[in-house]
């Protein structure tokens, strides 16, 4: 099994600490650090832009794992990498799950030189996106409805890691499967059993000491 990763959420950070908190998350074990992109119009929330993620590259050397919950993603995602992103993830649902689109915005972005995946909803079945599967870094399965921190875990969603798992395994693929939403101290053991490897967290993380809480899910 790959090592686990903790991709804390910096979307359920306290902002008046923001320095502090980075500052946390670089002591923490987490080795990445998920930033939710929303427009407003993909999802009814409106986080950051380009130039916020310009800042946090200044303050860190952790991986910058970009979840992109836009309307376009084809016009945003290369603004996100010249702004300093490393992976960069982007819901199908946005390209109204067309198979071509998908795989030219995933060549668009490894051209670019980052790491790429794609992100479905829960509402998204797994199994469409099998085509493309040869050429993602990293599948996001949401566990919650994107759009904001806090809410509970769909554990009905493990099918579609598990689904994923396998295939990985029958076909030699190497890509890492990562979960969002409702990640705590006990939805974690659930997630890694179901076969996912990469955690973000957002409320559970940033709710007490960070160090200790990114911790605690790596136990
Ligand atoms: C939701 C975001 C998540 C969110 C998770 O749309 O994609 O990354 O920050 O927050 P928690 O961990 O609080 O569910
Ligand atoms: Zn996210």
């Amino acid at each position: 099994m790959s090592q686990i990763i903790i991709s804390p959420s910096v979307l359920s950070m306290d902002y008046s600490k923001m320095k502090e908190q980075v500052d946390a998350l670089n002591a923490s074990k987490a080795e990445w650090m998920h930033f939710d992109v929303m427009d407003g119009h993909f999802v009814p929330n409106i986080t950051f832009g380009p130039d916020i993620l310009k800042g946090f590259r200044k303050m860190t050397d952790m991986v910058l794992d970009v979840h992109l919950m836009v309307s376009d993603p084809e016009k945003y995602a290369p603004i996100f990498v010249d702004a300093g992103a490393d992976m960069v993830t982007f819901h199908v649902e946005a390209l109204d799950n067309d198979l071509n689109r998908i795989s030219n915005l995933l060549k668009v972005l490894h051209e670019k030189g980052v790491k790429a995946g794609v992100v479905i909803k829960p509402k998204t079945d797994v199994a469409f996106i099998e085509p493309i599967l040869d050429q993602v870094d990293m599948v996001l399965v949401m566990t919650v409805e994107p759009g904001f921190g806090g809410q509970s875990f769909m554990k009905d969603m493990m099918s579609k890691v598990t689904w994923l798992k396998n295939k990985r395994d029958e076909k030699g693929y190497s890509y890492r499967i990562e979960v969002d939403g409702g990640i705590n101290g006990s939805t974690y053991h659930t997630a890694i059993e179901a076969g996912s490897d990469t955690l973000v967290a957002g409320s559970y993380v940033f709710k007490g000491d960070i160090v200790e809480q990114v911790a605690s899910l790596l136990r």
